[in-house]
């Protein structure tokens, strides 16, 4: 009887090395562990047999049985890998059909601006800060020399954040308050730019976005004056969009600086545009963060990033930026 089975077992095994799916793995299965398999019929024979006999011959029929269970197991996992390979090969995408055919994304035109001022401006020795776009008042007003009562305050069109909190909390309406957190933390010599989005009540319409984008710089160091600001100003433009555009400064005024001023450049057809305001830091603002303004001075300026790629790419409509008309973005 055992060699039968012995027999039986090895047919099974070479059976089932070869067994292609799962309903021939479920028929062998059946057929050689099932109720009417060699192995079981033999495993009932058992009890006619005399004890030691049965000892011996009952362990040798599990044995063999064992041998076929681990051959079906290890069938079914060949299946399974066999059939993970298959979907995989099945879900798998051919790429390549699409090459030459799919578009390139590309960046943002108000992205590469950025980029491109973060090169000019690091190529000219500042590192890049940034600073979080919800404010306190103190970042965005107090420290920069405008107080609660001051009219400034009024001219920046804040949208407040209400948080129920004591303090005013807002969307920064500008990126001076960077200034601010940059002399909180690091002593001078300072050469920073920080870039960032900014928020204001403007309707959008074709100049102005409730929320834009501007880039604020701040020096300070000994000795530092009027005329550095005014190089370092004209040494930007000339870098940022050419040897033939001009820089001029305006008086104007600012809280934070003083003195303060406008600064425009040189268009084509002889007229100037306003990009952004500057000054020399006032030494309130300096004292606020720490910094004693009879060892150190500094200038700072900031203007809109939204408005240099609206001018750099001749756009009629600064909501263009915004609306995004692949058509218009796949130009850039
Ligand atoms: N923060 C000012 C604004 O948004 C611009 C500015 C920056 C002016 C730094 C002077 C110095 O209008």
């Amino acid at each position: 009887m055992i060699e039968t089975l012995r027999q039986t077992a090895v047919e099974a095994k070479a059976r089932l090395a070869e067994v292609e799916d799962l309903d021939e793995l479920a028929e062998l299965d059946v057929e050689f562990l099932g109720k009417k398999s060699a192995v079981t019929l033999a495993k009932r024979q058992l009890g006619s047999l005399d004890p030691d006999e049965r000892r011996t011959a009952g362990r040798e029929v599990n044995e063999i049985r064992a041998e076929i269970e681990t051959a079906v197991e290890s069938a079914r996992e060949r299946l399974a890998q066999a059939a993970r390979v298959l979907r995989i090969e099945a879900e798998r995408l051919d790429l390549t059909e699409f090459r030459g055919k799919a578009r390139r994304g590309s960046l943002h035109l108000v992205t590469q601006s950025r980029d491109r001022l973060e090169d000019v401006f690091v190529g000219m020795g500042f590192t890049v800060a940034e600073g979080p776009e919800v404010e306190s008042a103190w970042y965005n007003f107090e420290a920069l020399n405008i107080p609660e009562w001051h009219p400034a305050r009024g001219s920046f069109d804040t949208i407040f954040v209400d948080l129920g909190e004591p303090e005013e909390v807002m969307l920064r309406s500008h990126t001076s308050p960077v200034q601010i957190r940059t002399m909180e933390n690091q002593k001078p010599p300072i050469y920073i730019v920080a870039p960032g989005r900014t928020f204001r009540t403007d309707t959008a319409d074709a100049t102005h976005l409730p929320a834009f984008n501007q880039i604020e710089g701040l020096v300070v160091d000994r000795g530092i004056t009027m005329g550095d600001l005014a190089g370092t100003i004209d040494e930007f433009v000339h870098t940022f969009f050419g040897g033939d555009v001009k820089s001029r400064l305006r008086p104007s005024y600012f809280p934070f600086t003083e003195p303060s001023a406008e600064f425009d450049i040189s268009r084509a057809d002889g007229t100037w545009l306003e990009l952004g305001g500057c000054g020399m830091v006032h030494p309130n603002v300096l004292r606020n963060c720490g910094i004693d303004p009879d060892e150190w001075q500094g200038f700072a300026f900031g203007f809109g990033i939204d408005r240099l790629a609206v001018m750099r790419h001749e756009l009629d409509d600064i909501r263009e930026l915004v609306n995004n008309d692949v058509r218009f973005l796949r130009q850039f």
